[in-house]
């Protein structure tokens, strides 16, 4: 969504925040600004569409000189909310009188009132954005102290915010406060960058402050002073970020999505080492921060999350109830503080995100430890918000991901829940050599995750034939329902092919209307229990003139006649086949949205990480 990007240094700064918003371009947004300060003066330049067109305007409206010469500024990304997405609802607003800029992530809920309040004070607007509102209010709380006035300001709004401002009456700093929506901070020499996210940093200094909640800071070149809203200095810890530029990088692939897909051998490795022990026959996954205990104890274990995350939830659930003897369900993170969830202490509620940062994820993590449940979090982003509130959980190691399709985090995201299923089960039900057997099946995963991605040219011929269609249905019975899910959300997300995932049985009680001569079905006919089940509804699809595109185990050639045509991956266990068969899906959609000439990494509409309810 929305990216923040800041610069107080030695000279520069419009550079520095060009190449920060590049980096925050994966995050999904569609219009781009940058202020800078210059000679007691703000300057401003915004552009509709991509951050090139923004550079472009930038250079045809300042002089060269200024490049050189402006040591401060603040830049934006923005994912239209309130207003569409105009130049003049572009960030940076500026409040009344000029001087003060700002750039703003999050929704301000009473901006209507704030509005009404300023106008009957004379301010006049020109945007229908909530953040040039929350700009005026900051101007009119401005007494000669800019820090003052934000603090005096962000006490009257309600909602979230994550936000920068730059006045051309105080220019040696920033202000910079979040509650809600993420602000980290990179210290350099002579030089402060911040950012929304620490990908626009990395290139520039690994060592980061993560601002918490109700948190503003006052940053200068060198220092960085940090205080909550009721002025108290408050204390946070430099930090190290965990990987460098390169990492952030397409690495020789044409897309990041594809990068990302061919990363998972070495980020499921990741994901898995030192977290088997193969003499109990569990798994060791310290920030779970339980005794076995507490995990026999448990009744119930409720998986939230959006999207992706979400499906790689509903794979969590067959593994705890099939591995652990544990009842499992998963929840739509969106719908869980509304419906009052029944909650209790021996119920663990695990969210599951890949940033950290999702809204809806976080305020389900808030509504369980209000009602005393057993909370962890399964997070891609070290330091993110929801793996700070939750306090335990386990940390996915997939590395950044910036493709705004999410592939090798749902993998992890997937193996991280199976090793916790292994203890669990270990604890509830799994004899040692049981526990051995299946820790050696999660040893195996990247292995065979390698045979599907080394497809790739194969899987790439499938999909031509793919690419023209409009409409597609991916089904699938027990753990490979969910992957249905996933391969029809990606393809949609990546090629705008209107897609449905459905458990198979459920292809008949009306989606089966829509098939024609020739409609594409992907199905999951993995060598699984309920396989003959599987093969008996393809069959009413091709009855019906339906083409099958069959996911099927190498060497099962009787189920491969049934298919129009194939892929197939290693034989494996059931669960464990989730993995190499969503492997396959990835590549699939991959492959038709290329063909299609769509936009992959950054999908229209789509933001990677949601920060609105
Ligand atoms: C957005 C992204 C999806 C992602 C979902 C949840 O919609 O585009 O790829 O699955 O958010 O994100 P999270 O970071 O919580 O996993």
């Amino acid at each position: 969504m929305c990216g923040i990007v800041g610069y107080i240094g030695k000279a520069d700064a419009p550079t520095v925040l060009m190449n920060g918003l590049r980096r925050l371009e994966y995050r999904g947004y569609d219009s781009a600004g940058i202020a800078i300060l210059d000679d007691e003066r703000v300057l401003i330049a915004k552009a509709p569409g991509k951050v090139s067109k923004l550079n472009e305007r930038a250079h045809a409206d300042w002089p060269s000189s200024l490049f050189q010469r402006a040591s401060t500024g603040i830049a934006h990304t923005r994912w239209a909310t309130h207003g569409p997405p105009t130049e003049v609802n572009a960030h940076p607003h500026l409040d009344q009188s000029g001087e003060i800029a700002l750039v703003h992530n999050g929704i301000i809920e009473n901006y209507r009132s704030i509005r009404a309040r300023l106008e009957a004070k004379g301010h006049h607007f020109y945007s229908e954005t909530d953040t040039e509102v929350l700009t005026h209010l900051i101007g009119d709380c401005d007494k000669g102290d800019l820090f003052q006035a934000v603090c005096d300001a962000l006490h009257q709004v309600e909602g979230t915010f994550g936000i920068a401002v730059i006045s051309a009456r105080e220019p040696d700093k920033i202000i910079t406060a979040r509650r809600g929506s993420p602000i980290v901070i990179g210290v350099g020499e002579g030089e402060t960058i911040l950012a929304s996210d620490a990908s626009a940093i990395v290139a520039y200094t690994q060592r980061v402050i993560y601002l918490d909640d109700n948190d503003i800071a006052i940053i200068t070149k060198d220092s960085i002073d940090i205080r909550d809203l009721n002025n108290i200095p408050v204390t946070r810890e430099i930090a190290e970020l965990a990987f460098d530029a390169a990492a952030a990088e397409k690495g020789g692939f044409d897309h990041f999505m594809l990068k990302e897909i061919h990363e998972q051998p070495e980020s499921l490795g990741n994901a898995i080492r030192g977290r088997l022990d193969f003499n109990l026959g569990s798994s060791v996954l310290a920030g779970m921060g339980t005794s076995p205990r507490d995990l026999a104890e448990l009744s119930r274990i409720v998986l939230v999350g959006c999207g992706t995350s979400l499906h790689a939830g509903m794979v969590g659930e067959y593994a705890f109830e099939d591995l652990a003897d544990v009842h499992a369900e998963v929840q739509q993170a969106a719908e869980f503080r509304y419906r009052n969830p029944i909650l209790g202490s021996r119920d663990m509620v695990v969210a599951i995100s890949q940033s950290g940062e999702t809204a809806d994820t976080l305020a389900a993590v808030r509504e369980a430890n209000q009602k005393g449940a057993f909370v962890m979090s399964l997070c891609n982003v070290v330091g993110s918000t929801i793996a700070r509130e939750t306090g335990r959980g386990v940390y996915l190691h997939a590395g950044p991901e910036i493709s705004v399709a999410s592939t090798k985090a749902f993998t992890c995201q997937v193996v991280v829940l199976l090793m916790m299923a292994l203890r669990l089960g270990r604890g509830r039900r799994f004899s040692r050599d049981e526990g051995i057997r299946f820790a050696r099946e999660i040893e195996s995963i990247p292995m065979l995750v390698a045979k599907v991605v080394a497809q790739n040219a194969r899987i790439a011929e499938v999909a031509a034939d793919y690419a023209k269609n409009e409409h597609a249905f991916f089904i699938g019975r027990g753990p490979m329902f969910p992957v249905a899910l996933e391969g029809a959300l990606k393809l949609k997300e990546v090629s705008y092919i209107h897609a449905e995932g459905y458990h198979a049985a459920e292809l008949k009680h009306g989606p089966i209307a829509l098939l024609e001569q020739g409609t594409p079905i992907i199905a999951l006919a993995v060598d699984i229990p309920g396989k003959d089940k599987m093969l008996g509804n393809i069959e009413e699809c091709r009855a019906r003139g339906a083409r099958i595109l069959g996911v099927i185990t190498e060497g099962d050639h009787e189920t491969a006649e049934c298919m129009d045509d194939f892929i197939s991956i290693p034989r494996c266990h059931p669960l464990v086949a989730t993995i190499p068969a969503v492997v396959a899906l990835q590549l699939f959609a991959y492959h038709v949205a290329r063909l299609r000439g769509c936009e992959i990494d950054q999908p229209r509409n789509l933001a990677k990480s949601v920060t609105v309810e």
